[in-house]
């Protein structure tokens, strides 16, 4: 499996960050997050150069971070301060000092360039929703480590196809049989739209009032999904979101940050946010009981997602077969493979200009 590695990719929350240190594994690389003195967020290589301890499980002393076994310290640009096994007039060695990475802390999400060969040409992507003053109230801010490939974690992220299996205790008793769906990738290809399509060929009540979800819909009067104005959008970078509008003008969005933290093994970082236009539902289903439900159905895919045999893992499934279901999920293939694709064309006329230099040819 290829990882894309040219994009911003979510570190974690920011509510997760108090002073840190937070330890994370992304992209195959050691990751020690925590704020220095102004309380910036900082990333580091979180492998200490001294004997290779783990930044990630020391503490953060004044703006710095301390490394568990020795005490060396550093510092919001990865250079060691201190040294504490010799005097302070010693001269600390110049190579004492850990790779930074550049963090992006935006609507409360930690943002992480990982590829230490190119500067991103623009910014983190800003998702309305997640303003504060969009009048949404955000519900869960949960993360996961999954042992499955991030391919796995997305697709179950836009498959439309296994909630009537997996959730049918925690959502409404969706039903099996999914109506078409319409996928539209961007000119750029980093990004994709799925809907339902109005002119599908068979159509399905969106509607159950079994399950968690149907009964919470049961007490508050079924508020019907208003099928036009509901998506699902990735994101290159592992954001996959579901927009749900109801009839009543109420909208809830699952938004989820899935990011590598290496060939088998995925960070799952979910959200959920809602509008509470109805407010009945305030009274009848409390934050709390929100978060649980959230935890509980995150908890479904996360496991189901660990069963699969992966066609994304060595030995996993040769080939996955796919039928009109899974179009957003071949959508979402095709964007993630023509981005390592771009990584990879480049990176071989990089090698090539190498070559053609080393033997005189520049
Ligand atoms: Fe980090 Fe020694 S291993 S200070």
């Amino acid at each position: 499996q290829m990882l894309a590695k040219r994009a911003w990719y979510s570190a974690g929350w920011s509510s997760e960050l108090v002073d840190g240190p937070l330890q994370r594994r992304i992209l195959g690389q050691e990751v020690v997050l925590f704020r220095d003195a102004e309380g910036e967020a900082v990333a580091l290589s979180a492998v200490c150069p001294h004997r290779g301890a783990n930044l990630g499980l020391g503490c953060v002393v004044e703006g710095t971070v301390e490394c568990p076994f020795h005490g060396w310290r550093f510092n919001n640009e990865g250079e060691c301060t201190k040294v504490p096994s010799q005097p302070e007039w010693k001269k600390i060695p110049n190579r004492a000092k850990v790779p930074k990475f550049t963090l992006c802390e935006q609507q409360g999400i930690l943002w992480i360039w990982m590829d230490q060969d190119t500067a991103p040409d623009k910014g983190p992507i800003s998702y309305d929703f997640l303003n504060e003053d969009c009048g949404m109230t955000r519900v869960l801010d949960d993360a996961r480590f999954v042992e499955a490939p991030y391919v796995s974690v997305v697709e179950n992220a836009i498959d439309n196809s296994h909630p009537a299996f997996i959730h049918p205790g925690t959502l409404a008793g969706e039903p099996q049989v999914v109506e078409e769906q319409t996928v539209v990738i961007d000119g750029d290809e980093c990004g994709l739209w799925a809907q339902l399509d109005p002119n599908s060929a068979w159509k399905q009540p969106s509607e159950g009032t079994k399950g968690m979800l149907g009964q919470w819909r049961k007490a508050i009067g079924i508020t019907e999904l208003d099928k036009d104005r509901c998506y699902f959008r990735f994101d290159l970078g592992g954001v996959v979101y579901f927009y749900d509008t109801f009839t009543n003008g109420e909208t809830q969005v699952g938004f989820v940050c899935v990011t590598p933290a290496d060939e088998t093994h995925t960070w799952f970082f979910g959200e959920h946010i809602r509008s509470y236009a109805n407010k009945g539902l305030i009274k009848v289903v409390t934050s709390h009981a929100i978060k649980k439900w959230m935890a509980a159905l995150n908890e479904e895919d996360v496991i189901w997602s660990e069963l699969l045999w992966s066609a994304d893992t060595p030995d996993g499934l040769p080939s996955p077969l796919s039928v009109v279901a899974d179009r957003p999920a071949l959508g979402f293939r095709k964007v993630y493979r023509n981005a390592c694709e771009r990584e990879r064309c480049t990176n071989d006329s990089l090698v090539d200009l190498e070559k053609h230099r080393n033997q005189g040819g520049m």
